[in-house]
């Protein structure tokens, strides 16, 4: 569903920009990164958590296709597209996987088209839209997937993005509640407690004009998880949650927790 273009505004920092520029990307405006040095600079290992959550998205999709046979995914706050995409890495495992995208970022929209390119057994769809508005989200997925089959829902370092712990999680219910038994939520944010410089840096971020991040507690990203059978080894610092085999344990990104809960 894209409705009249929205106008891209280059004067303040955005997320999905910022994020871009993190993981390499050339999708990004000089005050993204002109912010996202400023932020390295307080916390280098930004750009370490950027990787962990792209690894952490790839190996949850896996996990999803290859041992609870999800087919259909919503990945909500999918960012700019990059190298490996939802449903590049879906369709790898699951040719006939249908994804629906969705964002609320100018940009994203502009450069949806590559995030449209399904192989031939599958689908993709692009949704702009406010992961603040769930149930408009949910209705819109139900034109696109089987929605009384399991889905898995993507939520990768968006959720910090709403205001309010208990907002974010009534999202998350909602989201949930509108999904059939099976169902799966992989999800990530950024956290505090572990490194001082992650806060200060988000701070003076969230003070730049751009549309502010929370970093949260390790228990208030669990708590997302709330009534979800969480899948081993629970919710953790993602470059921990299921580790390619014989990978060094990794010592950086670990302010990133994350983890897959299936609705019972
Ligand atoms: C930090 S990036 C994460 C991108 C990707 N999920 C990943 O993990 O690599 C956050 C993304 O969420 C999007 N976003 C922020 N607030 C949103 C909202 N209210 N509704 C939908 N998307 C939102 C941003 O535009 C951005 O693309």
């Amino acid at each position: 569903m894209t409705e009249d273009a929205p106008l891209i505004d280059t004067t303040v920092p955005h997320s999905a920009r910022i994020w871009n520029y993190w993981l390499g990307g050339r999708d990004n405006y000089e005050v993204d990164r002109t912010a996202g040095e400023q932020y390295r600079e307080i916390f280098p290992d930004v750009l370490h958590v950027a990787r962990a959550s792209r690894e952490f998205l790839g190996r949850s999709i896996r996990y999803l296709i290859g041992e609870a046979g999800i087919t259909q995914f919503v990945d909500i706050g999918t960012g700019l597209p990059t190298v490996e995409n939802t449903h590049q890495i879906a369709q790898r495992f699951a040719p006939q996987a249908r994804i629906v995208y969705v964002d609320n970022d100018p940009l994203v929209i502009a450069h949806a088209r590559a995030l449209l390119t399904s192989g031939p057994r599958g689908a993709t769809h692009y949704l702009h839209a406010d992961l603040r508005e769930p149930e408009r989200v949910l209705a819109a997925a139900a034109d696109f997937l089987d929605l009384s089959r399991p889905v898995g829902l993507i939520l990768c370092g968006v959720l910090g993005h709403v205001d309010g712990h208990r907002r974010a999680r009534g999202i998350v219910r909602t989201l949930m509640d509108g999904l059939p038994s099976g169902s799966h939520l992989s999800a990530n944010d950024g956290a505090y407690g572990r490194s001082p410089a992650f806060a200060e840096a988000q701070g003076h971020y969230n003070r730049s004009g751009a549309v502010p991040y929370h970093l949260r507690s390790r228990e208030e990203i669990a708590a997302f998880f709330d009534g979800l059978d969480i899948v081993a080894p629970g919710i953790v610092p993602c470059p921990r949650w299921r580790p390619e085999p014989f990978r060094e344990e990794p010592a950086d990104g670990l302010d990133l927790i994350g983890g897959v809960g299936r609705k019972p």
